[in-house]
């Protein structure tokens, strides 16, 4: 596999470690418990070639399957994935049930390799308004890996971080108001227990791609104190070597959470 771009030729005496190597260097210090990424670039991946933009959530979808198996090499216990915003409704129709479509088709045919992997799945975002079929096609593959132990693979989908937050205070409404809670009571732990991704830690790292600046709705309350590493590349060019190298630059950082 060709890993070095031409602007990564090695200098003289210094060489770029390939996928390999960097996967085992990454590997001889903690690796970040929770990945979360923003697989952002799709449409331009797809224009930039002259290509209907479907055709580069096709390549993201490829570049999804391959990101799954990197972060189960590299040991990460949480991978969260964000696939569809709830502000994706508003493109255009046919791009809409294209996505839908293919994501519901990717889920079904990694079924086996999730297995194998022993990865669990679980969907974070609101159920009401995925359409039924999709709804039941995902849940089928949520349930069929409910009882694997390896990497959890949470998908962000008909996801929105102010949705999700309007949810938990309802919840902690309902709690409040059935008595079961006192409001002056409510903590970190309640709050942080009524999201979607009650019993997950938070991210310690969020990668976006495509070189966007910001977060686009994403795990508001969740990423705090997250470490962020942006990158140019587009999602369909992002590599399992690309994921690597934002964890070893990870590992390189001090995370002082307001401390000294
Ligand atoms: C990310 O790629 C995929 C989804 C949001 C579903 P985009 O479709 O946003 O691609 P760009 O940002 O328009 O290039
Ligand atoms: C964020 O990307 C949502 C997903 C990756 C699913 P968008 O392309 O929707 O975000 P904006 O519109 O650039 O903020
Ligand atoms: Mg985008």
């Amino acid at each position: 596999m060709a890993l070095r771009s031409p602007s990564e030729t090695p200098r003289a005496g210094l060489s770029t470690p390939t996928e390999t190597e960097l996967l085992a260097l990454v590997r001889t210090q903690p690796v970040p418990q929770h990945v979360a990424i923003i697989m952002d670039g799709n449409g331009r991946w797809a224009t930039r070639r002259g290509l209907p933009r479907v055709a580069g959530h096709r390549e993201g979808v490829k570049t999804a399957r391959a990101i799954v198996r990197a972060a189960g090499d590299l040991g990460l216990r949480y991978l969260t994935l964000y696939a569809f915003s709830t502000e994706n409704w508003s493109r255009p129709e046919d791009e809409v049930s294209m996505l839908m479509k293919l994501l519901e088709e990717a889920i079904y045919r990694e079924l086996p390799e999730l297995m194998e992997r022993n990865v669990r799945l679980r969907v974070i975002g609101r159920a009401n308004g995925v359409p039924v079929p999709i709804r039941r096609g995902i849940d089928r593959v949520v349930e069929a890996t409910r009882h694997n132990t390896g990497l959890h693979l949470l998908m962000a989908f008909n996801y929105g971080g102010r949705d999700e937050l309007i949810d938990a205070f309802r919840t902690l409404a309902r709690r409040v108001a059935a008595g079961d809670l006192k409001p002056d009571d409510i903590s970190e732990a309640d709050v942080s227990g009524a999201l979607y991704t009650a019993e997950t830690p938070d991210p310690d790292l969020l990668i976006r791609t495509s070189g966007e600046m910001r977060v686009s709705n994403f795990l508001l309350w969740q990423i705090a104190y997250t470490e962020l590493w942006i990158t140019s590349t587009l999602w369909p060019d992002f590599h399992p070597v690309d994921l690597y190298r934002a964890v070893a630059d990870f590992q390189g950082r001090t995370r002082r959470f307001g401390g000294v």
